[in-house]
């Protein structure tokens, strides 16, 4: 049976996993407005990606005789700016999560919750992943401003992205 502490911050997590998803649906929503497809698309894969994150977390409460408990989700903005500051934000998103994972990490570990402690690594490793990624495309962002051909170039390729 999981203690009551991981329970809320679970729940506590699961619940920012999804404000994620929110957040990056209103960014994708931004990007189609100025007519960024391909970084719309994107943007879309990765809100379907924290679904993804808040069900695996979610199936796991479950497995360990936890109660859900979903919160309300603040609405995220409606606006960014440009197409470099809607990933330079994003990139700020992903190092706020890794801090969250690496506190609940911390916490199992102190509880000496093994279960959590090993759920949780998958996290640890998917945060790695996901600031290394978005950092690459901030970088690929910030060479080619966001005058000329070069962002339309990045902006067919993000459109190729994978579906989750
Ligand atoms: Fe679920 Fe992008 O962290």
């Amino acid at each position: 049976m999981i203690s009551k502490t991981m329970q809320d911050a679970l729940n506590a997590q699961i619940n920012l996993e999804q404000a994620s998803a929110q957040l990056y649906l209103a960014m994708s929503a931004h990007c189609t407005g100025k007519s960024f497809k391909g970084f719309a698309h994107w943007l879309t894969v990765q809100a379907s990606e924290e679904t993804a994150h808040a069900a695996k977390l979610i199936a796991f409460l479950l497995d360990r005789g936890g109660k859900l408990e979903l919160k309300t989700i603040a609405p995220p903005p409606t606006e960014f700016g440009g197409v470099i500051q809607v990933f330079e934000q994003t990139l700020a998103h992903e190092k706020t999560i890794t801090g969250r994972i690496s506190a609940l990490f911390e916490q199992a570990r102190n509880e000496k919750d093994y279960a959590s402690e090993i759920a949780l690594q998958w996290y640890v490793t998917e945060q790695v992943e996901e600031e290394a990624h978005v950092g690459e495309i901030v970088d690929h962002l910030r060479a080619v401003g966001d005058q000329g051909g070069g962002i339309w170039y990045l902006d067919s390729r993000m459109g190729k992205r994978g579906t989750v």
